[in-house]
C-alpha cells in the first residue's frame, strides 16, 4: 500500500522537533480526522535556513510532513509558498489516493509558516518576491 519513501519517512521523520525562535510558525489541522501538524521555520535573508515539524496524526501525514521539510529547507521563502501537495506525494513515490488529504495538511503547514514569517517581518518580506509566477 505505501511505497518505501513513505515508509522511510514515517519511520525515521526528518526534521522532527521545534524551533526555540522560529521566524515563523503554522498550525493547521484536517477537521475530519482530526490530525494536527506544526511547522516552525528559521528564515535567513531570504532563506529557509531551519525547520521543523511536530504532527499529531496518521503514518502518511507524518511522512509527508517529513519530506515537506526536506523539500523547502534551503529554499527561499517565495518557492516555499509553490510547494504543493502533489510535489510532496510524488517526492514519496505517491501515495493512496484515501490519503492524499493528509499530504494537504503538509502544503497548508508550510505555507502558514511562510505567512506567519511574513507577517511578522514584513520589512524582511518586502523585498522578497513572494508572488512568482509558476
Ligand atoms: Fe488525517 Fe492522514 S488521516 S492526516
Amino acid at each position: 500500500m505505501y511505497s518505501e519513501k513513505v515508509m522511510d519517512h514515517f519511520s525515521n521523520p526528518r526534521n522532527v522537533g521545534e524551533l526555540e525562535n522560529p521566524s515563523g510558525t503554522g498550525t493547521v489541522g484536517n477537521a475530519k480526522c482530526g490530525d494536527i501538524m506544526k511547522m516552525d521555520i528559521q528564515v535567513e535573508n531570504g532563506v529557509i535556513v531551519d525547520v521543523k515539524f511536530k504532527t499529531f496524526g496518521c503514518g502518511a501525514a507524518i511522512a509527508t510532513s517529513s519530506m515537506a521539510t526536506e523539500m523547502v529547507k534551503g529554499k527561499r521563502v517565495a518557492e516555499a509558498l509553490q510547494l504543493t501537495n502533489k510535489a510532496v506525494a510524488e517526492a514519496l513515490d505517491g501515495l493512496p489516493p484515501v490519503k492524499m488529504h493528509c499530504s494537504m495538511l503538509a502544503e497548508q503547514a508550510i505555507h502558514a509558516a511562510v505567512e506567519d514569517y511574513i507577517k511578522k517581518h514584513p520589512e524582511e518580506a518586502a523585498g522578497l518576491e513572494l508572488t512568482q509566477a509558476e
